[in-house]
């Protein structure tokens, strides 16, 4: 049948080489260093089971009834408790629930965007962000990364001669790059916010999960300090940290956004699932949370460790990477020559496969560049797919 129906703002869009890749890391016998999905084994089913209880219980009415656009009242309330301990203060008024990050992506990019406007990534960015923003119809922007997250001089060079409209960043243990930005800098982007007015959108799905002890100040609470509040935009989820499939994330944005974006809800889908939010409220309740979160750090970094031990032995004449501190990903550049997209069907033949670096950048892809994402590989299987990368070289 002819295509020539759809929209061409849709046709535009690229289908998602993660999701394609998928269908590849499903044939028996091959290691997937390429999805970017949480490690099931890990998913606390006691403590889902134990909310899931309470819900048919205590709140069964509720959980299969329509509820506020702007999310439950009382998971609102328990966010701003679990903001409070990442150095946020919010009140419920500010937040709304989505369903996921993915679509706190949508409505900001829906809510802000005229066809044309200026959006700034990091290079390279989180894929599904640069699909959201295509799909809008934005004019992307690039600013280079180091280990110390995005090159904030960079962006300023370009904000003297472009007007912008928002900057997009991963500011914490980044997908796909695993970098996280310095405290110096984090300052520096959001004065900069200040001074040229554009709006900053912090994407935080990974802060939690953090190998270090330190703890990094979101943007938006570098925004507060310096009254530059109204041009910060906070996105988070529980699919990191909970599960994925429960599709819960949330968004703090100041009045004149959080006014459109519920809105923008009510159009799209009244409201995230009823039974969705109070699973993840009940399950917030149980107290849980903390020990799971302490697991959850414990296992990726052992896996991590394994992972960043087992290129730098093994691969190490081929292959530089930035220790992740935090996260799911492992960024990884060739020291030459090499295009990872063409690699691959190699690395496949030998039954290996990780995403190639050139599908997360809006322009310029370094084509050398590969991630890998080591949450859900056991340790033997690291240690085979590494063997196997080698033989493919
Ligand atoms: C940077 C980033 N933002 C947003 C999302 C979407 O998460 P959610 O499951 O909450 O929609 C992801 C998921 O991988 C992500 O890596």
């Amino acid at each position: 049948m002819s295509d020539e129906r759809i929209s061409a703002k849709v046709k535009n869009v690229q289908s998602s080489a993660i999701r394609e890749l998928l269908k590849h890391s499903k044939m028996p016998g091959v290691i997937s260093l390429g999805g970017g999905i949480p490690n099931p084994d890990l998913f606390d089913r006691e403590g889902l089971q134990m909310a899931m209880d309470k819900v048919l219980s205590a709140s069964w009415k509720e959980a299969f009834q329509y509820g506020l656009s702007e999310g439950s009242p009382e998971l609102r309330d328990a966010i701003c408790q679990l903001s409070a301990q990442r150095q946020i203060s919010c009140t419920i008024d500010e937040v709304v629930i989505t369903s996921g990050s993915q679509q706190s992506l949508d409505m900001l990019a829906r809510v802000l965007i005229n066809p044309g406007d200026v959006i700034v990534v990091e290079r390279p960015t989180y894929l599904a962000a640069l699909q959201v923003f295509q799909l809008a119809e934005a004019r992307l922007a690039s600013v280079g990364t180091d280990g110390e997250g995005m090159k904030v001089d960079e962006l300023e060079e370009l904000v003297k001669s472009t007007p912008i409209k928002a900057v997009y960043v991963v500011p914490t243990f980044g997908n796909p790059g695993g970098v996280t930005l310095s405290d110096e800098r984090r300052k520096q982007l959001v004065a900069l916010s200040k001074r040229y007015n554009f709006v900053i959108i912090e994407d935080d799905p990974y802060s939690e999960i953090n190998f270090t002890n330190k703890q990094f100040k979101p943007l938006t609470a570098w925004a507060k300090e310096i009254d530059n509040s109204e041009n910060v935009i906070y996105t988070s989820t529980f699919s990191k940290i909970l599960a994925p499939g429960a599709r819960v994330g949330w968004v703090i944005a100041p009045e004149w956004i959080k006014r459109q974006i519920v809105t923008l809800k009510q159009a799209t889908d009244l409201h995230t699932s009823s039974l969705s939010q109070s699973l993840t409220y009940h399950y917030l309740q149980t107290g849980r949370l903390p020990a799971q979160l302490n697991m959850i750090r414990a296992s990726y970094k052992e896996k991590c460790d394994t992972l960043c031990g087992l290129i730098e032995s093994e691969l190490g004449e081929h292959l530089t990477f930035h220790r992740p501190q935090g996260g799911m990903f492992l960024w990884a550049k060739f020291k030459y020559e090499k295009n990872t997209t063409d690699w691959l069907k190699e690395t496949l033949a030998k039954g290996v496969v990780y995403v190639p670096g050139e599908f997360f950048y809006a322009d310029n892809p370094d084509s050398s560049t590969l991630r890998m994402s080591y949450v859900s590989v056991t340790e033997e299987n690291l240690k085979e797919a590494v063997a196997r990368l080698k033989a493919s070289l």
